[in-house]
């Protein structure tokens, strides 16, 4: 048996033409905040906000990956992955989030979108990684408004138009729990409101504004793959008593079900609705119908499980189990749970596991980042997400989260999740142990599926 072997028999557990690939997404690498008619957006403007981003920084420079596309786009293709997830920055392509295109913004994404070709990787695209134009926000408060669904349609069908030629997977939003609720209810990230009514109407809104994105998009172009991406954590109550039991049902209503439901069975959880009283949100007769277009695919972001605990919503850990830099709690196994789960209670698309990774303290040791709890932390997620596959669920691809250090939103630059590690100060980018790692496995892959020519567990020739 050789060092590759472990690699080669874990990589044939996956489908043929399962896409390998990292992600990242706009604000939290690009920088040049106000680069060639560029917008600005509700994060540029939360960053201001004394106290909002724990070490007090911004997207300002971030990993400068706006002037170091061409770099970037080597670093990627040196991983030997062939598939890239990013997502565009609305106020660079309407800078004040309608209108006719910036064609400076529009510009980079494609030259970005043409390095990936031209270097053999697929651009899986996101429309809404959370960086709103600012003037959406001040016209008519966001997300909280009807109006910026449509104005989102709008960005969506532009975008499709004139990346749809090059770019066949579109996603509409990245997390909207995360838009809705850490954005509107608990007030941590922009635009930092706290009003639990109004973050009910803008998931409402978000979710709205995906079904009218798809038909949007759909419209523009024909035989693209669509679909959304939502953090889904399974959750586990904290012991039988009948409070953490309850909250088990709420955390799970409101992350989980109140996305999946209208989505995928056309309505949200009687349960949460009543639970949230005259704090749910108004809806319009036909927004059900709106909302429940057709996936080609559902992209999960899973980091950990929740353990519901009565009066603490989504609570990341349990006493004594290992956690990550971010406090969450490292659990591969919930994975497979969660997938088996959603599997069971759904009519599912096929699925993309879009973000999985871990911060931890690198350290830079003789220029190397010898990050073997990351390494470790990806590998058994992979080995989680095999066993899904093999009990029957359909999964297509998995991201690695992320391809650089970044910008980790309220957190500053302070966590680190890359699989390069990047210096601010200089913008030197290091390739850690898990980023090699990852390298060889998909290298190792590939290649053992070719000595085994098993047509039906390898990539197709060429793929
Ligand atoms: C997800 C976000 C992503 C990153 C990771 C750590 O919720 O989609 O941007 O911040 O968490």
């Amino acid at each position: 048996m050789d060092d590759l072997e472990p690699l080669r028999a874990l990589g044939a557990r996956f489908p043929a033409t399962f896409a390998w690939g990292v992600a990242s997404s706009a604000f939290q690498i690009e920088g040049a905040a106000t680069a060639d008619g560029k917008g600005p957006s509700i994060w540029d403007e939360f960053c201001r906000r004394p106290g909002a981003i724990a070490d007090g920084t911004d997207g300002t420079i971030a990993c400068d990956h706006y002037h170091r596309l061409e770099s970037d786009l080597d670093l990627i293709a040196a991983l030997g992955i062939r598939a890239y997830r990013f997502s565009i920055a609305w106020p660079r392509i309407q800078p004040a989030g309608s209108a006719a295109i910036n064609p400076g913004g529009l510009d980079f994404y494609n030259r970005l979108v043409d390095g990936l070709l031209e270097r053999g990787i697929e651009p899986y695209l996101t429309l809404y990684h959370w960086d709103l134009p600012a003037a959406l926000q001040h016209e008519h408060n966001g997300w909280a408004d009807r109006r910026t669904a449509y104005r989102f349609a709008d960005y969506a069908g532009l975008v499709a138009e004139r990346l749809g030629d090059r770019v066949k997977s579109f996603t509409t939003h990245n997390e909207p729990w995360v838009t809705a609720t850490l954005g509107h209810e608990m007030g941590i990230f922009a635009p930092g409101l706290k009003d639990r009514r109004i973050a009910m109407q803008a998931s409402h809104h978000c979710l709205l504004s995906h079904g009218l994105a798809a038909q949007a998009i759909r419209s523009a172009r024909s035989g693209l793959q669509l679909g959304i991406v939502l953090n889904l954590s399974p959750v586990y109550a904290a012991s039988d008593s009948p409070e953490d039991q309850l909250q088990a049902r709420l955390d799970d209503g409101f992350l989980l079900r109140w996305y999946m439901d209208p989505l995928l069975r056309g309505k949200y959880p009687q349960d949460v609705i009543e639970h949230l009283g005259a704090d749910a949100p108004k809806v319009r007769a036909d927004d059900a119908a709106l909302i429940a277009q057709p996936l080609d695919f559902l992209g999960v972001n899973y980091y950990y499980p929740i353990t519901a605990v009565a009066g603490t919503p989504f609570n990341p850990t349990r006493p004594g189990v290992p956690v990550t830099d971010m406090g969450w709690e490292v659990a591969p196994e919930r994975l497979t749970d969660l997938l088996l789960r959603i599997d069971r209670d759904y009519e599912l698309p096929p699925l993309m596991i879009t973000e999985n990774g871990a911060a931890f303290r690198d350290q830079v040791v003789d220029g190397g980042v010898q990050d073997e709890d990351r390494r470790l932390y990806i590998e058994t997620h992979l080995e989680a997400i095999a066993a899904a596959i093999e009990q029957g669920v359909d999964v297509r691809g998995y991201f690695v989260w992320s391809l650089l250090d970044n910008f980790e939103w309220a957190s500053g630059y302070s966590k680190r999740f890359g699989i390069y590690y990047v210096d601010y100060a200089t913008q030197v980018r290091i390739l850690k142990r898990s980023g090699q790692w990852y390298r060889s496995f998909v290298a190792a892959t590939a290649a053992g599926c070719q000595a085994a020519a098993v047509a039906d567990t390898c990539p197709t020739a060429g793929h």
